[in-house]
């Protein structure tokens, strides 16, 4: 959410911003903007409502030097125009910031700003930092940036020029990612990797309450309390294909595409089969402190709480440990009693979300282990952690998430044998589980090669303006993924109900212009599924099943899409995934702007 990029070296920094800039728009997509040093020594800005490619098209010919900053944003204070876009300066021009996070006494800052006399230009919390930095009397920017940030509340990762000191940049974090990027004779700092992925995979991750001061030779990194030992950078593996749609329209399709490789590269060297046990090394939890675990609590946000659900019921389900899913936003403010004997699971994609890492943090404070179930490799929800299931889906770039949500239920699927495992899981079937997670990635490619049917239902679902998402038990994270990943990208509204809710009250809504999403897979609860398809269709509400082929729908005019069976307790994996191709489908044949759904950005690092 906002993506920031910086450059210092010999070349022209432009090109290079509006590059990582392109590369990072899923971070946000309101308005965009680049600073530069030029050589002259002046700070120059240009900036642009709209996409990135706004911003390219518009920059003025002249505009160059070798020190630069660039941001995406996300709009959080003030509409998305150009005075509200970033960088932002100080009034004589001097100084000019990006920044990812809230500033939350900004508007306190903002009148004690306007009492002094200064004239603020924008709506927007960011440019309070620029002044606050340009008016310090700090023999040194360091020193100045230090001084404004002990004003600031709130989160931030920024970048600042400032005009007299024209070999650096000052970056700081506080809850918002920042990483540097170590090249030869250049640095780039970004929000992400995915913006300098191209030029460097030698990273530091700054952690929060960290300064650095980069230049085109390197950086150095210390706190408001003084200087911090020397950060060693770290080389991350990365394909730069991966960040790339490499022929595809969509990211979100690319990426649904991959999943059969991802789905394996989840479970790579994880399966044994002899014992019917998962090998979770980086849990950090060995067998008896798998066996004192008595509750389960997985927090995550959006789809990330909704996988985490589907987690929580397998982990209950397999390992007989009472187990539940919160959304991370709302478990964080709620003083939650910690218990040492729970063991904490954070999931996320990212890494980065703002609400799971306090969460996170939270929990921590008060003494509970957090392992993990995260994507991005050294984010910060995973150094933050004692341990944890890597994803290995690769770099997700679309906003609607669709791999990484596989891994994750892949991931919960091991987990929950594990702690089973040790538990009352018997060898046989710990064995039986373990071969239907080995079928999983084939019979993912089997539910994608039905792509087009599932599209001529997308297409027949768009047209209406409301749609019923429905599943029990197993089926129900799976129907509220499927209503979200809808909302998301169709625009259409779309809620999911468990089945077994409906005659308690919104059946008063089925009629023929309201189509019902039904989660019927072949298990112990196929004839009460039935049974709510019975009543909604008595009502003439259109029914979509997503199902197993040898489920009998009788009479019932069902649109059916078939997805292969695996075992009962994992069967949910697989038929969340035709509700990825049904939303992308819809949203398709609607134009949308598949993969920057309006209103929505990657990666929420703010709370
Ligand atoms: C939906 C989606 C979001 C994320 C949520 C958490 O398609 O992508 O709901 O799942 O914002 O993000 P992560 O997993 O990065 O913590």
């Amino acid at each position: 959410m906002c993506g920031i990029v910086g450059y210092v070296g010999s070349k022209d920094a432009v090109p290079l911003l509006v590059q990582g800039l392109l590369r990072l728009e899923y971070r946000g997509y309101d308005s965009a903007g680049v600073g530069v040093i030029d050589d002259t020594g002046s700070v120059r800005v240009h900036r642009s409502a709209g996409r990135v490619s706004d911003l390219r098209e518009s920059l003025p010919k002249n505009l160059s030097g070798t020190i630069g900053i660039g941001h995406t944003r996300w709009a959080t204070h003030g509409p998305a125009t150009e005075s509200n876009a970033h960088p932002h300066s100080s009034g004589d021009g001097r100084v000019s910031v990006v920044h990812n996070g809230i500033v939350d006494n900004a508007s306190h800052l903002r009148e004690m700003l306007r009492a002094e006399g200064v004239a603020l230009t924008s709506d927007t919390d960011t440019e309070v930092l620029a002044h606050l930095i340009a008016r310090s009397s700090a023999d040194t920017l360091e020193n100045a940036v230090i001084e404004a940030l002990t004003q600031v509340e709130g989160t931030y990762g920024i970048a600042v020029l400032d005009a007299r000191h024209p070999d650096r940049m000052v970056v700081a974090r506080n809850g918002s990612p920042l990483i540097i990027g170590i090249g030869e004779g250049e640095t780039y700092v970004a929000s992400d990797l995915a913006a300098i992925v191209r030029h460097t995979s030698t990273v530091v991750h700054l952690e929060d309450g960290e300064i650095a001061t980069v230049t085109a030779s390197g950086f150095t990194t210390f706190t408001a309390n003084g200087p911090t030992a020397q950060r060693l950078p770290v080389d991350v593996e990365v394909i730069e294909e991966d960040f790339s749609l490499s022929g595809y329209e969509h990211y979100m399709r690319k990426e649904y595409l991959e999943q059969p490789a991802s789905a394996e590269a989840v479970l790579r060297g994880r399966l044994d089969d002899r014992f019917g046990t998962p090998r979770l090394n980086g849990l950090n939890l060995d067998p008896r402190a798998k066996r004192e675990i008595r509750r389960v609590k997985v927090i995550g946000c959006g789809s990330a709480f909704y996988v985490g659900q589907m987690g929580a019921q397998m982990i209950e389900e397999l390992a007989r440990i009472p187990a539940d899913a919160e959304p991370a936003s709302e478990f964080r403010y709620r003083n939650a009693v910690i218990e040492p004997t729970t063991l904490y699971v954070a999931v996320s994609q990212s890494g980065e979300t703002a609400d799971t890492a306090i969460a996170v943090d939270e929990i921590k404070r008060k003494g509970g282990r957090v392992v993990g179930v995260v994507n991005v490799v050294g984010s910060s929800i995973a150094r933050a952690c004692d341990g944890g299931i890597y994803l290995h889906a690769g770099p997700e770039v679309s906003v609607a998430s669709t791999k990484a949500l596989t891994n994750m239920a892949l991931a919960f699927a091991m987990l929950a044998i594990d702690l089973g495992r040790v538990r009352d899981l018997s060898v046989s079937n710990g064995r039986r589980l373990i071969a239907g997670l080995q079928r999983i990635p084939g019979q993912i490619a089997q539910v994608l090669e039905n792509e087009d049917q599932i599209a001529d239902v997308a297409k027949r679902l768009s047209g209406a303006p409301s749609i019923f998402f429905i599943g029990r038990v197993r089926g129900f994270p799976v129907a509220r993924e499927g209503a979200q990943k809808f909302k998301e990208i169709s625009y259409r509204h779309a809620e999911a109900y468990q089945s077994s809710e409906l005659k308690h009250g919104p059946l008063a809504l089925i009629s023929p212009e309201l189509p019902t999403v039904a989660v019927v897979p072949h298990d112990e609860l196929t004839g009460r599924n039935l049974g709510a398809l019975q009543e909604i269709g008595a009502r003439g509400g259109p029914l979509v099943a997503v199902t197993h082929g040898d489920v009998d729908f009788g009479e019932l005019i069902v649109e059916r899409i078939d997805v292969p069976r695996n075992e009962p307790e994992l069967d949910p994996i697989l038929l969340t995934v035709p509700m990825q191709l049904l939303a992308y489908h819809a949203a398709l044949h609607l134009g949308h702007d598949i993969d920057k759904p309006r209103n929505l950005a990657k990666s929420v690092t703010v709370e």
